[in-house]
C-alpha cells in the first residue's frame, strides 16, 4: 500500500481513510490533525496516548522521552549543572529523532538507538533538572513542531504540549486524578515493593513533583483554559481512552481541509 495514499473507503458507519504511514484511520487525510494530552505524572498519559492514538490509526509523540534522551546525553557527556550552554549544543547537535517503524516510536541520538537507556533510575533522576532548562525546552518545542509538520495525524503528550507547543490544537485533554490514586499506579507500574517504599512516601513525591512541575519559569504544567479535563480517578483506562476517542471524533469533520 502506498504510504502516500489519499483514498477513501466507505464504511457504514464512518469514512476510513489511509494516513500519511499507511495506518487507516477514520480522520480524513486531508485534514491535518494534533490531539494533545497535557497532565501531571501518573495519570496514565502515555498509556492512554498510545492507545488513543491506536484506536484512530494516529501517530503517537512521547515527548517525556526527548527530555529523557537529553538526560542521557547529560549523563554520557558529563556535564555539570553549570553547562547548560553545551548541554543545549549537543542535544541539538545529537538531531533526536523517532524510528515512526517501531510501535511505540524508539528514539535515537546521533542516528543511535538511545531508547534502552532512557528509562533508567539515573535518567529518571536527572530528567526533572533538564526538563526546566528554557533554552532546552525551547529547542524541543521547535522539533515538536517539526515533528507534527511531517506527521499531521498526531497524539502528542507531555506536560506543554496544549499550553505551549501546540496552542492551536483542535482537541486538547487534561488528564488528572487525584494524588494518592497517581501514587498507587505509580507503584504498580514500577512493581515497587511496598516494603521499600510506602504509598504515602510515593504520594509526597508525586505531590512535590507537581510543585516542581507546576511552578518553573518555562512550560509549567497548567490545564489550558480551552483543554476537556478528564479526572481518571475512578475511570479505567479503556474508558478514558473511549471518551477521549469520541471528543476527537465529535471534532473530526470540523477541522479545516489542506488546500489541494
Ligand atoms: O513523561 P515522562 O516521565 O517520560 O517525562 C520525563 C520528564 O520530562 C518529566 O520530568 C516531565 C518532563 N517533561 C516535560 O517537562 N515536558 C514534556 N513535554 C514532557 C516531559
Amino acid at each position: 500500500m502506498s504510504t502516500q495514499a489519499t483514498k477513501t473507503q466507505t464504511s457504514p458507519a464512518v469514512k476510513i481513510s489511509v494516513n500519511t504511514i499507511g495506518k487507516s484511520t477514520p480522520v480524513p487525510a486531508n485534514r491535518p490533525i494534533i490531539i494533545t494530552i497535557d497532565g501531571p505524572a501518573g495519570t496514565g498519559k502515555s498509556t492512554v496516548a498510545r492507545m488513543l492514538a491506536a484506536k484512530l490509526g494516529l501517530d503517537f509523540l512521547d515527548t517525556g522521552a526527548m527530555y529523557r534522551a537529553a538526560a542521557a546525553i547529560m549523563i554520557d557527556k558529563q556535564f555539570d549543572e553549570d553547562q547548560v550552554g553545551e548541554l543545549v549544543s549537543e542535544v541539538i547537535g545529537a538531531d533526536l529523532h523517532f524510528d515512526w517503524s517501531q510501535d511505540p516510536p524508539t528514539i535515537l541520538a546521533w542516528d543511535n538507538p538511545i531508547d534502552h537507556r532512557i528509562r533508567s533510575q539515573e535518567v529518571t533522576d536527572l530528567v526533572s533538572y533538564v526538563a526546566t532548562l528554557s533554552e532546552l525546552r525551547q529547542h524541543m518545542v521547535r522539533k515538536q513542531r517539526i515533528i507534527f509538520a511531517q506527521h499531521p495525524h498526531l497524539v502528542t503528550e507531555g506536560r506543554d504540549q496544549g499550553s505551549v507547543a501546540f496552542p492551536d490544537a483542535p482537541v486538547k485533554f487534561y488528564l488528572d486524578a487525584e494524588p494518592m490514586i497517581r501514587a498507587q499506579r505509580r507503584i504498580d507500574q514500577l512493581g515497587i515493593d511496598p516494603q521499600t517504599m510506602s504509598l504515602e512516601t510515593m504520594c509526597d513525591r508525586i505531590i512535590q513533583r507537581d510543585e516542581m512541575d507546576s511552578t518553573r519559569a518555562d512550560g509549567p504544567l497548567v490545564c489550558p483554559d480551552d483543554a476537556i479535563r478528564i479526572d481518571t480517578s475512578a475511570m479505567d483506562i479503556e474508558e478514558v481512552v473511549d471518551l477521549m476517542a469520541k471528543h476527537v471524533m465529535a471534532r473530526v469533520q470540523d477541522l479545516p481541509e489542506l488546500d489541494s
